[in-house]
């Protein structure tokens, strides 16, 4: 298994049988040398050094109903808000102020803020904070749009496609939706010229080893600049309310795997895998992550942002708490970058 780890990491290549031997492979000897070794490539490329994100969650209002999500429209216990362009501009200053030089604009796919709404906002940013990145996550819209928010000054979308495999894609996700136009929609992006980030939530009902198998494929093929991976969790309120939160150790041995094959690329360590386990942050970078994203929604709404279950939004996953974040990165030997940390290839 060492053998094959190592051939991955000069390679960036692996077979689909050896794989699946890695994904449930349960020796933790495995699995701490899989970590190590894409550990190193991200410090090789990286250094010791974790890129923040200051993450704006701008609305909960969702058409869509995705069955793990806690925002889901048939969820009629959640409080809604939309944030107005001046309040997501003050979270901008703060952010601006705390040293955050990407702004992710993430929310539900609200239809009130419409296409010139956000048009408006972003070109507002852009003109404010030239130097900044502006990354947007809220899900699928025409091309028209992508191009005119591209044209606006946004530089980077996330869009997570969930799963590649399309009967497992229905099984997240009801039939109004479409796993084509997912998958669509990120082809646009990259030919818009987005840094494009996608990926999966780890453990969601009913996926299995060979859907991940899918999942690495596609992003073998579609090589976006970044790759969002992290367990599912479930929320009380969704139709997986009673299911089980996805595994850490296979978020781990995923987070490795896409390093050695995409060495340059923006993996973060996610919110859910901070939320899931109190080391979680850590263990994500120790395997090879080099991103974080915390909170810099304004505080009163974000418990309203609830996607699942105990979502971390304080302490070192907050905008306030990068002192409290900086302390458990040098703990592990890493630093902020305060750069703005673009994708080099
Ligand atoms: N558990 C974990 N991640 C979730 N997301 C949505 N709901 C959940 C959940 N219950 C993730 C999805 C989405 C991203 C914004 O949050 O992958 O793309």
């Amino acid at each position: 298994m060492k053998t094959w780890i190592d051939q991955l990491r000069s390679t960036r290549r692996i077979s689909d049988e050896a794989l699946l031997e890695l994904l449930a492979c349960t020796d933790a000897d495995i699995t701490e040398y899989l970590h190590q070794q894409a550990h190193e490539v991200a410090v090789q490329q990286f250094g010791h050094y974790i890129y923040i994100r200051g993450l704006i969650e701008i609305s909960n209002c969702c058409k869509n109903d995705c069955y793990y999500c806690g925002i889901r429209k048939s969820n009629t216990k959640v409080d809604r808000y939309r944030l107005t362009t001046e309040q997501i501009l003050e979270c901008c200053e703060q952010g601006y102020n705390l040293g955050f030089r990407t702004f992710v604009m993430q929310g539900g796919e609200d239809r009130a803020q419409d296409a010139e709404w956000l048009i408006t906002t972003v070109k507002e940013i852009r003109q404010r904070y030239p130097e900044c990145a502006i990354t947007l996550s809220l899900g699928e819209m025409p091309r028209e749009v992508y191009q005119q928010l591209y044209d606006a000054g946004a530089n980077r979308f996330l869009l997570r496609h969930e799963t590649y495999d399309e009967n497992h894609y229905y099984q997240l996700h009801p039939s109004e939706m479409s796993f084509a136009n997912r998958i669509a929609s990120l082809k646009t992006l990259k030919e818009i010229g987005f840094q494009t980030g996608t990926g999966i939530m780890v453990g969601s009902p009913g996926q299995t080893l060979a859907h991940l198998i899918k999942d690495v494929r596609f992003i073998e093929q579609l090589q976006p600049q970044m790759i969002g991976i992290g367990p599912f969790i479930p929320h009380k309120d969704t139709p997986f309310g009673n299911q089980q939160a996805g595994s850490i150790v296979l978020t781990l041995k995923l987070i490795s795997i896409f390093r050695l094959m995409h060495p340059s690329a923006l993996i973060p360590s996610t919110t859910a895998l901070a939320s899931l386990s109190s080391d979680g942050r850590e263990r994500g970078i120790l395997a090879g992550g080099n991103v974080v994203m915390p909170n810099l929604s304004p505080v009163n709404q974000r418990k309203n942002y609830s996607l699942y279950n105990n979502k971390a939004a304080l302490g070192a996953e907050s905008a306030e708490g990068l002192n409290r974040l900086a302390s458990q990165l040098k703990k592990i030997g890493y630093a902020i970058s305060y750069e703005r940390g673009d994708f080099q290839s």
